[in-house]
């Protein structure tokens, strides 16, 4: 019996393994998946015209060009199903292939909801028992992406837990089974699907999400749209960040920005911190009612070039001191992203020493002048010899009144630092960069090499 149960899990992990490849393989979710999804505004409300709105705004915004693709419709579109068990729309979504054919028409991807349970966290028919038939029913909309979220399956964990009581993890295997199941069905229709796994970080999702064919998981419950809500998950994430690469995130949640119920600074801090975490960005806000302010936020073109950074790092924290916290992200090249988080009610200086930040300049070859090397002005000058520096001593000899000798090793080459939301260039004094950061905001910093 054991050995039986080895082989169906080995088994189980190979599938698993084989589907996270075909969903690398087919580009899905390489950088951190970007667009908008209905939920932290609409909630319940959502409609059909909301969603449309929501994808021409993404497109005369601007936001589209930036990287916000996937337009998401969360719980509540969901009907009935009929006697041959497909599920139908509810009448606030009358007809999801023409809306998908709208979001599609505006180089858009779009995304849906559902569960793995029999209702959904709002307690609308989920895919319980239904998963091939409501996968093939999202692929004939042209689904790109399902948020598959666990809410009622918890109620049939708990009875498959009590009528179980010799195996602890029998309710982490029905969830896993759950998620494989799902994302099984996804592959058959052929068509690439990102698929998100929410179930709010139980069971360690980070360690085995990406086995099930997760492209992300949510890590923690739901983000609420205020300050304390957004960095008690922001400033959680830094454990989670070995676990984040290209096919498969973290996700802290969807964004809250412009939504009203943080400061431009706090919204600042989620952006830049969400940023650092290679997290998707989902924007949560109605788009077609957005201030100036909001999108200069969103669309941060810099701040974006963090987030979807190639080399697909999750960043971490560096240091803390009472409220001052310290994150940092590589960047492909040699670079980071450096994060100066004030999380205090009060302005607050905060310091970077830039050879802690782990950043190597470059040095080209080629011939670039030294001043000031020493205090006696002895030293005239420096050359960049294949690579490595070397410094010159003018010396007057009997044979000629100069002669340069070899007398030193390196010169720290400089860094370049640019201050990514003003996008001015940063100035250190004696390699350290201070910066004046406003009550729960934040100074991020791109270090180059
Ligand atoms: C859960 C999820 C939310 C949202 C709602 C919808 O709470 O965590 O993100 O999808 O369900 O009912």
């Amino acid at each position: 019996m054991r050995w039986m149960m080895l082989v169906l899990s080995l088994a189980m992990c190979g599938a698993a393994g084989a589907q996270r490849d075909m969903a690398l393989e087919a580009g899905l979710a390489k950088t951190p998946p970007m667009g908008w999804n209905s939920w932290n505004h609409f909630a319940g409300k959502v409609t059909e015209q909301d969603v449309k709105d929501a994808a021409d705004a993404l497109v005369s915004s601007g936001m589209r060009d930036a990287g916000y693709v996937y337009v998401n419709i969360d719980d509540t579109w969901e009907g009935e199903r009929d006697a041959q068990g497909v599920l139908h729309t509810n009448k606030k979504f009358p007809d999801m292939k023409a809306l998908g054919e709208y979001i599609h028409a505006r180089g858009l991807k779009f995304g849906i909801y559902s569960s793995p349970g029999p209702r959904t966290c709002a307690r609308f028919l989920a895919s319980y028992g239904h998963e091939q038939q409501d996968a093939d029913l999202y692929a004939s909309w042209g689904v790109d992406y399902l948020k598959y979220d666990l809410c009622s399956f918890g109620t049939l964990m708990e009875a498959g837990i009590a009528d179980h009581p010799e195996d602890p993890d029998y309710g982490n295997k029905m969830m896993k089974a759950a998620y494989l199941k799902m994302r099984a069905a996804l592959d058959k229709t052929g068509r690439p699907i990102v698929f998100s796994l929410c179930q709010y970080g139980h069971d360690d999702v980070w360690t085995w999400g990406a086995s099930v064919g997760g492209n992300l998981w949510r890590t923690t419950g739901d983000i609420q749209d205020n300050y304390a809500s957004m960095t008690k998950i922001g400033f959680a994430q830094g454990p989670l960040a070995q676990y984040a690469g290209p096919g498969h995130w973290n996700d802290p949640d969807m964004l809250e920005v412009g939504n009203g119920g943080m400061t431009a600074d706090e919204y600042r801090t989620h952006m830049s911190l969400w940023a650092l975490l290679a997290a998707p960005l989902l924007a949560g806000n109605d788009l077609s009612k957005m201030t100036p302010e909001t999108k200069s936020i969103l669309m941060n073109k810099a701040v974006i070039a963090i987030d979807q950074d190639r080399l697909g790092a999750q960043g971490d924290r560096v240091s803390k001191d009472g409220d001052l916290e310290i994150w940092s992200k590589p960047l492909s090249g040699g670079g980071r992203a450096v994060g100066l988080f004030n999380r205090g009610t009060s302005e607050a200086g905060m310091s970077l020493k830039l050879s802690d930040v782990g950043v190597v300049a470059k040095r080209d070859s080629g011939q670039r002048p030294v001043a000031d090397r020493s205090a006696d002005g002895a030293v005239t000058g420096a050359s960049f010899v294949g690579g490595s520096e070397v410094a010159f001593r003018t010396l007057a000899t009997p044979w000629s009144k100069t002669a340069s000798v070899r007398v030193s090793g390196r010169e720290p080459a400089r860094l370049h630092v640019t201050n990514v939301w003003t996008g001015s260039a940063v100035v250190d004094t004696n390699g350290v960069v201070t910066e004046p950061v406003p009550a729960h905001g934040v100074v991020l910093l791109r270090v180059e090499p």
